[in-house]
């Protein structure tokens, strides 16, 4: 019988998440179908017990339900618990398991574009869902240095403190990273700042990067946001959000079905897909 998945959130409409799972499912010759599926806030409890009576194999969760999805799955992994979201669940022989792709997605992403990772210092923008599923992840990776700046630096120092895995970090403002920037080799943008409709908005200014940073917005539509455009202006290395979404849904396509997926051809699907 051919298996179920979804993904669940509101809204849901523009997701790209089932276009490039179902091009998977066909190029892998899996007979499997995945299904954008709006769930209201207040109805996530049933929502998710039905899915569970009709043995869907798999779904995955976007806002708002990352984090309220938590109790009601029968199991969770660990670094998806430290992290206090959920994206991906696995059905495993009717038990519901808890998985946070978007952490591990975006180090894959990154790896690729920068392999010695560890020798950087690293400022994070923003202190959101996003930037703590990163946070965590890279924290547990072992990094040398992981500042986090944002609007609300008490936010930023919560998210530190929350962390179970031990990392030489700093919370600061806005103007303090600004006035610092060059000590930072790599930048990764995670606030909403620079998306449609707000591309003309940066969240701090470039004036100190250094030229030879890489900095990495997990934005991807519009595809080069202010940040990305002026730091490349400035010779640095930049990366747009692509890889992260292309890297958490692979992870997640390969929990379902134990095949890790050509990620070049996602991203050109996903490319398409933008227009
Ligand atoms: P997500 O869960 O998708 O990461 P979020 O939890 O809404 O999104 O977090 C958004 C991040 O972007 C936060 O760090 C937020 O800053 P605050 O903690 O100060 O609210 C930041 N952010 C959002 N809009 C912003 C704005 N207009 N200016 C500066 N920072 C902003």
């Amino acid at each position: 019988m051919k298996k179920l998945f979804a993904v669940i959130g509101d809204p849901i409409a523009h997701s790209i998440s089932p276009a490039m799972h179902n091009n998977l499912f066909q190029t892998y010759e899996i007979d499997a179908h995945y299904q954008p599926l709006q769930v209201k806030r207040e109805s996530l409890k049933e929502a998710v017990i039905g899915l569970k009576a009709i043995g869907i194999a798999g779904f995955n969760i976007t806002v708002p339900h990352k984090e309220t999805i938590i109790p009601l799955l029968d199991k969770l992994d660990p670094l998806a618990e430290a992290i206090g979201a959920v994206n991906t669940v696995v059905n495993v022989n009717g038990e519901l398991v808890g998985y946070n792709t978007d952490g591990s997605g975006y180090l894959q992403g990154l790896l690729t574009e920068l392999p010695k990772l560890k020798e950087k210092n690293i400022l994070i923008i923003g202190a959101g869902g996003a930037a703590r599923a990163i946070y965590f992840t890279l924290a547990e990776s072992g990094v040398q240095r992981l500042d986090i700046c944002n609007r609300t630096t008490q936010k930023a120092e919560a998210l530190i403190y929350d962390c179970p895995f031990s990392v030489h970090s700093d919370a600061i403002g806005i103007e303090e990273a600004e006035k610092n920037l060059a000590d930072y080799q790599l930048l990764i943008q995670t606030t909403p700042i620079g998306m449609n409709p707000n591309i003309e908005r940066i969240p701090l200014s470039l004036h100190n990067l250094n030229t030879d940073a890489f900095v990495s917005d997990i934005i991807y539509n519009p595809l080069e946001t202010k940040i990305l455009r002026e730091a490349k202006n400035k010779g640095a290395k930049i990366q747009n959000g692509l890889d992260m979404f292309v890297n958490q849904g692979a992870l997640a396509f390969e929990k379902w079905t134990g095949i890790f997926p050509n990620t070049e051809n996602m991203k050109n699907l996903v490319h398409t897909q933008l227009g």
